[in-house]
C-alpha cells in the first residue's frame, strides 16, 4: 500500500485519537506500584478508554490478542499481556496504548518505575527515550525515512545499549498498522522522503545486553535472549510543513518538535 497522505480533516481526528491515548498514560501513572497486577492495570485502562474517552481499546482481539493494552516488564521487549502478577518493587515497565476514536487510531507507550529501580534501569529509561527523541527530531518534509534509524541506533551505540531490530514504526491512521514501516536503526537510506501530511509511530525497544529476542510460546510476549533489561518508548508523530508534530506527546514533555 502507498503512503497515506492525511488531509487537514483526518489530521484533527489523528489529533484527537492520539490525545486520547497519551491521556490514559498520565491517568494510568499513579496506580503503577508494587502489588498491583498488570491485569488490574488492564482493567484501568480499559474502562477508562470505554467509558471515559467513548473510544476503543485497539489492541483488544486484534490478531487474536486477548488484552486491551501491552504491558512488558524489566527483559520483556514488547507485547507483554497482562496477567494477575504483580509488580515488585525495582521492577521498570513499557505500557503501551492505541485507542481508536472516530475511526483513526493513536499509538503510544511510555517506561514506569515501580518503587526503586537499580541505577542500571534508571540509566536505561534515559537513554531509551534519548533515543526516541533523536529520532523524532529527524522527522521533516523531505528527509530520507532512514535518517530516524540512523539516528536512534547512534544514540544507543553511543551508550553502549542495542536496538532490537525485529519489530518497528509503523504508519498509522484508519489502520493501527499502515506503511512505511519504521525502522529504529540504520539499513542505509529508504529511498522514502517524508512529506507533509504522514503520520507514522516511533518506538524503538533498546536493550541494556545484545539485541537478540525471542517470542514465548503465548505466540506475543516478547524477550531479550539473554534476558537483560529493554524499554520502549513510542510516539505518533505527523509531519508538517516546518518540521514535525508530536500528536502524542504528554503535557510535561519538552520534545525537540513541538
Ligand atoms: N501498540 C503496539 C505498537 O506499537 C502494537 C500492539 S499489537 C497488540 O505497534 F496486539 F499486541 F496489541
Ligand atoms: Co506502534
Ligand atoms: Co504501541
Amino acid at each position: 500500500m502507498p503512503i497515506s497522505i492525511k488531509t487537514p480533516a483526518e489530521i484533527e481526528k489523528m489529533r484527537c485519537a492520539s490525545r486520547l491515548a497519551a491521556e490514559v498514560l498520565q491517568m494510568i501513572g499513579e496506580h503503577v506500584r508494587p502489588g498491583v497486577s498488570t491485569a488490574t492495570l488492564d482493567q484501568l485502562c480499559h474502562r477508562h478508554i470505554v467509558e471515559v474517552q467513548q473510544a476503543v481499546p485497539a489492541p483488544l482481539h486484534y490478531r487474536g490478542y486477548p488484552k486491551s493494552i501491552c504491558t512488558s516488564v524489566n527483559h520483556v521487549v514488547c507485547h507483554g499481556i497482562p496477567d494477575d502478577r504483580c509488580l515488585q518493587d525495582g521492577d521498570i515497565l513499557n505500557i503501551d496504548i492505541t485507542v481508536i476514536r472516530d475511526g483513526y487510531h493513536g499509538d503510544t507507550s511510555k517506561m514506569f518505575t515501580v518503587g526503586h529501580p537499580p541505577a542500571r534501569a534508571l540509566r536505561l529509561l534515559e537513554i531509551s527515550y534519548e533515543c526516541l527523541c533523536r529520532g523524532i527530531a529527524q522527522v521533516a518534509p523531505g528527509a530520507d525515512l532512514g535518517e530516524i534509524g540512523r539516528a536512534i541506533e547512534a544514540c544507543a551505540h553511543q551508550q553502549r545499549c542495542t536496538v532490537v531490530e525485529e519489530y518497528c514504526g509503523h504508519g498509522i491512521g484508519r489502520g493501527f498498522h499502515e506503511d512505511p514501516m519504521v525502522l529504529h536503526y540504520w539499513e542505509g537510506p529508504q529511498g522514502i522522503h517524508l512529506q507533509e501530511g504522514m503520520t507514522f509511530t516511533i518506538e524503538p525497544m533498546i536493550n541494556v545486553g545484545k539485541r537478540h529476542v525471542r517470542l514465548l510460546n503465548d505466540g506475543w510476549t516478547v524477550v531479550t535472549r539473554d534476558r537483560s533489561l529493554s524499554a520502549q518508548w513510542e510516539h505518533t508523530v505527523l509531519v508538517t510543513a516546518s518540521g514535525c508534530e508530536v500528536l502524542s506527546r504528554r503535557p510535561e514533555e519538552t520534545l525537540p518538535c513541538t
